[in-house]
């Protein structure tokens, strides 16, 4: 396994090329199940969960074309055709590794009036249960099986009769999932307390782009009224706001000055003004957002929230920035039940944090130290590379394929920007 070496102390400038979307890219290739025509994808982010999504689609018997861009830039375009579905079934040992999988099962219902997924485990920062992704479908019409450690979802003759269902917990990814079901069901889908993500604007954009009809797109009440058949589309991944979000922490940190390059500050504010409330200026440009932190960081109270609230993936990022502030800031994480894996490994390098519940209080201190340390979720080990681009001395970051699931070439883009790392193969 491959581990990090970080040398702490370089000033971050210059200009950092954002990615595409994950948490976009992993809910518009299943859309692809929902036409027999090609379905192209620009801006598709080189991840590892992205080529694990691809690896899946293609049990389906869905042919997936990469046009590979030069290696030198970042992004692949990929075209996704599903003219022959040769599988309705989400293997076990394809689900495990990655959870984002049971998206395949509002699409592959819809097109093909059944679907079976092996039912997610948890992940590290909660058990991540897919209750509200049945109800919406069974709110719709489907019947839901369980059984084996399998979900199967089986539709009416004709197609799903329509419906309407109240989230009582905002969902990303049922809200995913119940959209994509409705968009071939016979009558008329409406949703209440929807999540609102702009991954799921993108969803929509796509999905109206392919002949959808889907009213309220980017508030939490969408009418959604089946049409017969979709047709295929070629469509842009917005930019990973997420990722913009973190390289920021990371310019931050280091009192740097750095162009978030195709960063989309629409889709980021309660992340910027995060950041303008630690004392980091923050300009947004069509270009891009940049980041330039000239003054010491201050200390600030943040609580996650759905959107358009302060993103639950920026929790851990935002902490380690806050390692550095002056002054003792409280942390509330109210989307998952234990997102605060990154603080042991944070006081490890001489952070100052203590967690009590969902709450954390972390009180600024003058110095971070290298140290060996662990990543344990995406988020986390990302909190991790932001302290040590600010420690003082070497930190080693094992276990980084957890990272490699949602950055895209990571230290090739803050080597860009003047950061002292390297991958080096693990003995
Ligand atoms: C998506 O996960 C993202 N993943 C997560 O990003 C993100 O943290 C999360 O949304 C919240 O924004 C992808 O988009 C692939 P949820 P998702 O359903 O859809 C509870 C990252 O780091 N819940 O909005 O799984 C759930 O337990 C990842 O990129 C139910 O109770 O999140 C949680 O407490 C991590 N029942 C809350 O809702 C359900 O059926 C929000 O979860 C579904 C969810």
């Amino acid at each position: 396994m491959d581990k990090l070496l970080i040398r702490g102390g370089n000033r971050l400038t210059g200009t950092l090329p954002i990615s595409g979307a994950k948490n976009s890219a992993l809910t518009l290739i299943p859309c692809a199940l929902l036409t027999e025509e090609p379905v192209t994808l620009r801006n598709l982010p080189r991840l590892a969960d992205i080529d694990g999504f691809q690896h899946l689609m293609t049990q389906f018997g869905v042919s997936v074309g990469i046009r590979g861009k030069r290696p030198e830039e970042f992004g692949r375009v990929v075209t996704f055709e599903a003219s022959r579905l040769t599988s309705t079934v989400a293997p076990y040992d394809l689900v495990r590794k990655m959870r984002a999988s049971i998206l395949v099962l509002g699409p592959m219902l819809a097109r093909m009036g059944e679907a079976t997924v092996s039912l997610p485990g948890g992940c590290a920062i909660g058990n991540r249960p897919i209750d509200l992704h049945l109800k919406a479908l069974e709110a719709f019409g489907a019947e839901i099986e369980l059984a084996a450690g399998y979900v199967k979802a089986i539709a009416p003759e004709g197609g799903l009769p329509g419906g309407e269902f109240d989230f009582p917990v905002v969902s990303v990814g049922a809200t995913e999932n119940a959209i994509m079901a409705a968009v071939l069901a016979k009558g008329t889908c409406r949703l209440f307390n929807a999540a609102r993500e702009p991954e799921i604007v993108d969803l929509c954009k796509l999905l109206v782009a392919m002949g959808a009809e889907i009213e309220g797109i980017g508030t939490s009440d969408l009418t959604i009224h089946g049409v017969k058949q979709l047709h295929g589309a070629t469509y842009k991944v917005m930019a990973d706001r997420i990722e913009a979000g973190s390289y920021a922490c990371a310019a931050a940190i280091t009192g740097g000055d750095v162009m978030l390059e195709g960063a989309s500050a629409e889709d980021m504010q309660a992340t910027l003004h995060a950041l303008r409330n630690i004392g980091v200026t923050c300009e947004e440009h069509k270009e891009g957002v940049r980041v330039c932190a000239d003054k010491p960081l201050k200390a600030t109270n943040l609580t996650t929230a759905p959107y358009p609230g302060l993103a639950t993936d920026m929790q851990a990022q935002l902490m380690a920035l806050l390692c550095k502030a002056e002054g003792t800031s409280v942390l509330k994480e109210t989307i998952f039940e234990n997102r605060y894996m990154h603080v042991p490994e944070l006081n490890r390098m001489g952070a100052d944090i203590e967690t009590e519940g969902r709450t954390a209080i972390v009180k600024g201190v003058e110095t971070l130290t290298g140290a060996e340390v662990m990543a344990t979720d995406l988020r986390a080990s990302m909190s991790l590379i932001i302290a040590a681009l600010a420690a003082e001395g070497e930190t080693t970051v094992r276990r980084i394929y957890h990272l490699d699931r949602g950055y895209e070439r990571l230290e090739e883009k803050l080597q860009l920007v003047g950061a002292d790392i390297e991958r080096v193969g693990d003995e």
